[in-house]
């Protein structure tokens, strides 16, 4: 009997896993969702280094991976490693990490290091490598070889397409839990070093006319590439270019397993830009969203990596990037403890996820990126952050989706943010709160305040926040606002479930929130 029950318990499991959908970014009135198992889900990612995912390094990536209370691992596939003959795939590592994040209740975002890893080739095999001629590099203004794969390769296009396809075939048939929710086509592609290729090649095509495709999305007439586009011309060019074969890689790799896709950006300077070749050229910068857009439809988003820690750079970024054709999503960002606040940030940009980068224990350090060496203290703003959203993650990507989420990060010299909900505001003031009427905190020695604010309902408010206090006013009515219950607690199965609830000093002069992660159901009323 008992062996029957197991037995229909196992079947039941394997149908559903079988049954489980596929992974997708929907939009709906300008907003996107990543849907999960079916249902909007919230990603709470870190990225490995560049060379943790190899059997022998994995016992010291997931440590970092739980101290973060990340809810998905990004890391990465290398070509090298997986055809490390023409045509031979080797998918013992794919299928160990597999098994591995099941083991460890995580989900996995594949970053495919394919012809593009920050803008050189140096993840292609080395039976590539070792047939220059068969798999250009890029060709300088100066006829100098740059350290960068032509994106007019057809051979390079051909093989690339081949094994990403194959890489896809295969996860498609190896993973029915849905365990790998993205995939990260490429990574940074683009040029360092030259604006765009210069080879007689791409000298023939940048003579001729532009594409009809790229004319009639950008609303211009026919040219070539200087007539239409004059001094943007070489660099549109090559984000056309690099564009073009990226999103054939994923057209490829999608008809395979149509699993959510996208490219991410080395970024420009959002508020000074320099001039074109001053940063990675042909990737999609935020100059270049609208061509990308049109040149590689099969990719779902363009995502930023964002490692400039001024917050009006990286509001900026968060503001060019979401955008109604476009989920902002963060698949990289510093690791250092300044970053962390900038979580609230993109939730506050109906943001679908968020990456710090290089987070494991292998001992590396990127220090030009302010990257401490990592360790639980220095990944501990980052922790709190996804201990305090984690176990609401669902409920928070839902409501993100239907437009009721709003949050936001401190500011240097910016001590209080209003959050306007129509006839409610939420008055966010910055610093560790005292409790004297009108002693609103006049924000953090540094800046680590963060506040999210949900509603729930007519008078009824999810809040949550750290080093901050949250107060409400009646916008309609300027009556005075009154708290008729303040619940602290936590959502199970959808459902909140209060533990106790705040009066006194707790809600006398607002909600005061301090490092301890704490999740409110406010109920307002007015007098
Ligand atoms: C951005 C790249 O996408 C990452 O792979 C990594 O190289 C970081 N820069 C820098 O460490």
């Amino acid at each position: 009997m008992i062996r029957a029950v197991a037995a229909a318990l196992l079947f039941a499991g394997c149908l559903a896993a079988q049954t489980a959908p596929v992974p997708r970014i929907v939009a709906k009135d300008g907003r996107h969702a990543l849907m999960v198992d079916g249902a909007p889900f919230l990603m709470l990612g870190a990225q490995a280094n560049n060379s943790s995912a190899w059997p022998a390094m994995m016992p010291k990536v997931w440590p970092a991976i739980h101290a973060l209370n990340a809810n998905t691992l990004e890391i990465p596939i290398y070509w090298e490693q997986f055809e490390p003959e023409p045509g031979r795939f080797d998918t013992s590592t794919v299928d160990l990490l597999l098994k591995q994040a099941r083991e460890h209740k995580v989900r996995l975002v594949f970053l495919w290091f394919g012809t593009w890893k920050n803008g050189s080739s140096h993840y292609t095999p080395m039976w590539m490598k070792r047939q220059r001629d068969r798999y250009p590099l890029i060709v300088g203004a100066k006829g100098r070889t740059v350290d960068s794969p032509s994106p007019h390769a057809p051979a390079t296009l051909e093989a690339d397409k081949r094994a990403f396809a194959a890489f896809m075939r295969h996860l498609k048939a190896v993973d029915p839990q849905r365990t790998v929710i993205m995939v990260q086509v490429e990574n940074e592609p683009g040029s360092w070093g030259s604006i765009r290729d210069y080879s007689p090649a791409a000298q023939k095509l940048f003579d001729g006319p532009v594409p009809g495709e790229l004319l009639s999305a950008l609303g211009k007439q026919p040219g070539s590439w200087a007539q239409v586009f004059g001094a943007d011309a070489d660099e549109f060019f090559h984000a056309w270019s690099v564009a073009r074969f990226v999103g054939q890689v994923a057209a490829a790799g999608k008809a395979e397993y149509p699993l959510p896709m996208y490219a991410n950006a080395a970024l420009r300077d959002p508020l000074k830009p320099g001039p074109p070749g001053s940063y990675e050229s042909g990737g999609p910068t935020d100059n270049v969203i609208g061509i990308w857009k049109a040149a590689a439809p099969a990719l779902d988003l363009v995502a930023p990596d964002i490692y400039m820690s001024d917050s009006a750079r990286y509001l900026k970024v968060l503001e060019l990037y979401h955008r109604p054709d476009n989920a902002l999503f963060v698949p990289e960002t510093g690791s250092s403890p300044a970053y962390a606040r900038y979580f609230f940030s993109v939730l506050g940009n109906q943001g679908i996820g968020f990456s710090p980068f290089g987070v494991d224990y292998t001992g590396f350090s990127n220090a030009p990126l302010g990257a401490a060496r990592m360790n639980e203290e220095t990944l501990a703003q980052f922790a709190l952050n996804y201990k305090v959203v984690g176990p609401m993650m669902r409920e928070i990507a839902k409501l993100s989706f239907e437009g009721k989420v709003q949050a936001v990060a401190e500011e240097k010299e910016t001590h209080s943010r209003t959050l306007d909900f129509g006839d409610w505001t939420a008055v966010v003031s910055y610093g560790t709160p005292g409790f004297g009427r009108g002693d609103n905190p006049r924000g953090n020695a540094e800046p680590t305040g963060r506040a999210l604010v949900a509603r729930l309902g007519p008078n009824e408010f999810l809040v949550t926040g750290l080093f901050c206090r949250v107060d409400f006013r009646n916008a309609d009515s300027g009556k005075q606002r009154e708290f008729l219950r303040v619940e602290e607690g936590a959502y199970a199965n959808g459902v909140f479930k209060p533990s106790r609830l705040w009066n006194g000093d707790q809600t006398d002069w607002g909600l005061n929130f301090t490092s301890a992660p704490q999740v409110l159901r406010v109920t307002l009323g007015t007098f």
